[in-house]
């Protein structure tokens, strides 16, 4: 008989990818939308995992807006860190396996090196400060039963995200500007799915793991590669001119940090995960959204 994991937050980008993966042999995926699985709703939390009983729950859910997560700090905190301590309360008493997703904003971005999975977390805004504490509550469980996979500028076709959004603007506007000093790693949802579902079938391991693509890079170089792969693959149709700025002539709610790689060489130790090749990962997503606004 298979397995099951429940996955939160079904229209995550995450989700979304998972579900378009196969799920490993011997496991079913059971995705579950806010709508019907509130994580910060206790008695629904309660009914849904007793009824469906998983063994192992998957939580894509998270307040996710960074901005906006200035001014509802307590609506981010009730999601980030009270949902995922429901959660984790529900996997403890229960035996099931818990495998979270946290980001690179719990980093203050002042390293110079790629942080590793036990680099002292130093939040700079509400979002990061939420996220941290969420995965406080999962550390909390017996070994073995929690896992964290911290991940950055994650992006898909799906949802939200930089690569739609730059896609967008490069389509309107005659010329854009993009922040030149904030360097990071891109992670394709797709990428995070193939490792969350390699996590479900390797029990017994827990802590904190890293993820993405392997390219360190800027947003305006991050930018850069959009524009290139975005044309080659027919989602762009011209080519207007990028200009690098500084995140200071670019203010936003919540600071972002200015260097946040993470280190993943134990995620790809501990899992055999293949090194994956960003470049291979972003023209995946930019082809899938050019073919969908071809069919339009
Ligand atoms: N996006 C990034 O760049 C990034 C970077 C690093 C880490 N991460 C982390 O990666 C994970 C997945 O991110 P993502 O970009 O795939 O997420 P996303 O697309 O922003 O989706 C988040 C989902 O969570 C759901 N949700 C919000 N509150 C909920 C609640 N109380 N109960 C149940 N579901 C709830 C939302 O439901 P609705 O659809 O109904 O709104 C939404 O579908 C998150 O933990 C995020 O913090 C993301």
């Amino acid at each position: 008989m298979n397995q099951s994991a429940l996955v939160t937050g079904s229209h995550s980008q995450l989700a979304r990818c998972m579900a378009m993966a196969d799920s490993p042999p011997g496991w079913r995926g059971n995705f579950w939308p806010r709508g019907e699985l509130d994580i910060t709703d206790t008695q629904q939390l309660e009914a849904v995992l007793t009824e469906t009983n998983p063994n192992c729950v998957i939580n894509t859910a998270a307040y996710t807006a960074v901005d906006r997560a200035e001014s509802e700090a307590d609506q981010a905190w009730r999601v980030n860190a009270e949902g995922v301590a429901n959660l984790a309360d529900w996997c403890a008493a229960h035996g099931a396996r818990l495998i979270h997703i946290s980001t690179d904003f719990v980093f203050d971005g002042r390293g110079k090196t790629p942080y590793s999975p036990e680099a002292e977390p130093a939040p700079l805004g509400a979002y990061g400060a939420s996220k941290l504490a969420g995965e406080r509550e999962v550390v909390k469980l017996p070994p073995g039963q929690g896992i964290i996979v911290r991940t950055s500028w994650l992006y898909s076709e799906f949802g939200n995200n930089f690569v739609k959004t730059m896609l967008k603007l490069m389509a309107e506007r005659d010329e854009l500007s993009v922040v030149g000093d904030q360097t990071g790693c891109p992670t394709s949802a797709h990428s995070l799915a193939a490792l969350v579902w390699k996590i479900v079938c390797v029990p017994a391991r827990s802590g904190l793991y890293h993820w993405h693509d392997g390219g360190e890079m800027s947003w305006f170089e991050f930018a850069r590669e959009i524009q290139k792969l975005g044309t080659a693959a027919g989602a762009l149709s011209r080519k207007i001119p990028l200009q690098p700025i500084a995140a200071a002539a670019y203010p936003t709610a919540a600071v972002r940090p200015a260097y946040s790689a993470m280190d993943r060489s134990r995620t790809l130790e501990h899992y055999g995960m293949p090194e994956r090749d960003w470049r291979a990962e972003l023209i995946r997503v930019v082809s899938a959204l050019a073919g969908r606004s071809a069919g339009q």
